[in-house]
């Protein structure tokens, strides 16, 4: 299939001889065209773009040759283009659409009716700018995003600066899957203004880019459309870990350990930072385990604490974002005449209470019953004696 694609591009290729000086006995200059209708193609993904193009014009004796051609992109504040060397007649990647786009192609021949060595076209230039409209504080700003526990992704916003009153914000996101770029369909609202999405569960969306812009409608003014790019498991936040132990194995061997939060996020994924205090020195240490072995600095430290949080792990994310710290777990030298004395002496009472209450209370259920039985023999003795 490929193959029948070459040969037909192969056609258009352009092989102009022309015979050099007569040192050069059969010296051949050969040249091709550039690709036609290179164009930058906006599908309405918020920022996915195509870049597409067709062959060369021309020509023929070229059944041998390879065509390619390298492409060449970047948003315009870049300093570095993107290179790709491609033999389709289409690329797609993402782009940031707050800045300009553009692209450059050249059509490239190689194999044996080059002689071996490499011939290139002239480039074709294509750019691309979704129309600049409303000044540049009319952008929302502080824009965050947060997929929760890798299930809920929430996003907030402020207000652009100098807006007019009527001037309300709408979200739209689109990643690779969704035929079209969808619009948020549970707004978080503050004073009557869209300030943030709860987005709906979202199918596979992980480890591709999540477009999101974020634009606005006004009857006095245009507002700026911003534009995000980001992938969702570099932005889970987790729960934190929960069920933290100290075990004071001998005198100074200490095992620390604690519960994987719960949810989606595979196990292998964490890490753990973990701050760990003896009396009064604090220390922090990361591991990629759900426990820890630790030394006591000192033989006579009264109390050890410990707290732990957790992110996802570079095998998992590019980056992540710290969960809130665990609670504190604590050991005390003596803990258990604390646990004696504290709840234990306190528990005892309470017992010692309840017990004397109800042989109180049963006592008298006893007297009273005695009552009873007394007043019923002595009817019933009664009723003997009459007979
Ligand atoms: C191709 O290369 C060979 C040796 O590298 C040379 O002898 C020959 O003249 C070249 N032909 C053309 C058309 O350039
Ligand atoms: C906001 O963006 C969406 C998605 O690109 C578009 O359909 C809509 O017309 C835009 N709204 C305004 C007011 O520009
Ligand atoms: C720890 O305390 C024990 C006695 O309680 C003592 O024998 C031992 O040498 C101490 N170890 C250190 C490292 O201080």
């Amino acid at each position: 299939m490929d193959l029948i694609h070459l040969d037909l591009r192969c056609l258009y290729a352009i092989v102009i001889c022309t015979a050099f000086g007569s040192t050069h006995s059969s010296n051949a200059e050969i040249k091709v065209n550039p690709p036609q209708d290179f164009e930058i193609v906006d599908p309405g993904y918020l920022g996915y773009l195509y870049l597409q193009w067709q062959p060369p014009l021309f020509l023929d004796n070229c059944k041998e040759c390879m065509v390619e051609y390298e492409l060449k992109y970047r948003n315009t504040d870049s300093e570095n283009w993107k290179t790709i060397i491609t033999k389709n007649l289409h690329y797609k990647d993402g782009f940031d659409l707050n800045k300009g786009v553009e692209a450059k192609i050249h059509t490239l021949l190689r194999g044996q009716c080059t002689n071996g060595s490499e011939v290139q076209s002239s480039w074709s230039e294509a750019t691309y700018w979704t129309s600049p409209q409303g000044n540049l504080e009319t952008k929302v700003w502080d824009m965050n995003c947060i997929y929760y526990n890798w299930q809920y992704l929430l996003c907030s916003w402020k207000l652009g600066t100098g807006v007019h009153f009527d001037t309300n914000y709408n979200l739209f996101y689109w990643y690779e899957g969704l035929d079209h770029a969808l619009q948020c369909a549970d707004y978080i609202q503050g004073n009557g203004k869209n300030i943030g999405c709860r987005f709906p569960y979202l199918e596979s969306p992980d480890y591709k880019d999540f477009y999101i812009c974020v634009n606005g409608s006004s009857k006095s003014q245009l507002i700026r459309p911003s534009y995000f790019i980001f992938q969702l498991q570099n932005i889970v936040k987790s729960l934190p870990p929960d069920y933290l132990s100290i075990i004071v194995k001998d005198s100074d061997e200490i095992n620390l350990k604690w519960n994987i939060p719960n949810g989606p996020i595979p196990s292998k994924c964490f890490i753990y930072e973990i701050k760990f205090t003896e009396d009064d020195t604090t220390w922090v240490t990361t591991t990629f385990e759900n426990e820890i072995y630790v030394r006591r600095a000192s033989n006579e430290s009264q109390q050890l604490c410990f707290l732990v949080r957790n992110r996802m792990n570079i095998y998992c994310s590019d980056d992540g974002i710290w969960s809130e710290w665990s609670d504190t777990q604590c050991w005390r030298d003596g803990m258990w005449k604390e646990i004696l004395l504290f709840f234990l002496i306190p528990f005892a009472f309470v017992l010692i209470f309840i017990l004397l209450i109800s042989c109180l209370l049963t006592s008298k259920q006893k007297a009273l019953l005695k009552m009873m039985f007394h007043t019923k023999q002595e009817v019933f003795s009664h009723q003997e004696t009459l007979c």
